[in-house]
């Protein structure tokens, strides 16, 4: 039997989308790669979302079969809106997956988790065989670290040990991330908390160097990563 709610058909995106349009291209171009049968790993943030809305569409028409494994709550509940079959990383390896940048650099390395989600973006881009990593151009710049920190999810008790310790890394700025729609830190799906960290110089090692800190759960930085495509406009 299906539930019979509201919530979900009224349940939207709930921001503005920068650069629609050239998002809803590189979008597009992801959903044309769906073939029968796949199992996908749905990134997350507006880029995700929109190619997902694509790939919902794509699945109505010809009737296709996938499963999704999704990984964040919001990209979650978009799936169970679109119909499309929601499966785990514990059961299936995703044949492929799609996500967003934040910042992308001529190496092919990211900074990710605006929408907080790079714990398990990470895990979907390490267990996937290839990630279509889609951006529109703004996203890309000569150097990391240019328009956006470096997100640090941090165990909650733990914060006070993370900054110290984050200080050896010389960092120009740590800010505690703050919640829209709540008061307060924002508490990620893991219940931790979020660093923003600003560095003037993001060396190849900083990715390992950041998670070799007692407390780290995870962070944006994806450094040296090969089996990322990236797809922008
Ligand atoms: C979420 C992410 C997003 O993929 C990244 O922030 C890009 O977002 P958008 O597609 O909305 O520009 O890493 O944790």
């Amino acid at each position: 039997m299906k539930w019979n709610s509201r919530l979900m058909e009224t349940w939207e995106w709930n921001a503005p989308i920068v650069n629609e349009k050239q998002k809803q291209k590189v979008a597009s171009r992801v959903a044309s790669f769906v073939k029968e049968g796949d199992v996908i790993g749905v990134g997350s943030g507006s880029t995700s979302y929109m190619a997902l809305q694509a790939i919902a569409r794509r699945v109505k028409e010809e009737h296709l079969n996938i499963q999704a494994i999704p990984t964040s709550q919001e990209m979650m509940l978009f799936c169970i809106q679109a119909e499309i079959p929601v499966t785990t990383l514990e059961v299936q390896i995703p044949d492929w997956s799609f996500d967003g940048a934040d910042e992308v650099d001529p190496d092919h390395n990211l900074i990710k988790g605006r929408g907080g989600a790079m714990f398990k973006e990470k895990l979907m881009i390490l267990a996937s065989p290839r990630t279509y990593i889609m951006v529109d151009r703004s996203k890309i710049v000569s150097t990391l670290g240019l328009n956006f920190p470096v997100p640090v999810e941090v165990f909650p008790s733990a914060i006070r040990v993370v900054e110290r310790e984050m200080e050896y890394l010389s960092p120009s700025s740590v800010h505690l991330r703050t919640g829209n729609g709540k008061d307060g830190p924002v508490i990620t799906e893991n219940g931790n908390l979020i660093l923003d960290v600003w560095f003037r110089d993001i060396p190849i090692s900083l990715e390992k160097d950041i998670k070799a800190i007692p407390g780290v759960v995870e962070s944006g930085l994806f450094m040296g990563y090969k089996n990322i495509g990236i797809v922008h406009d």
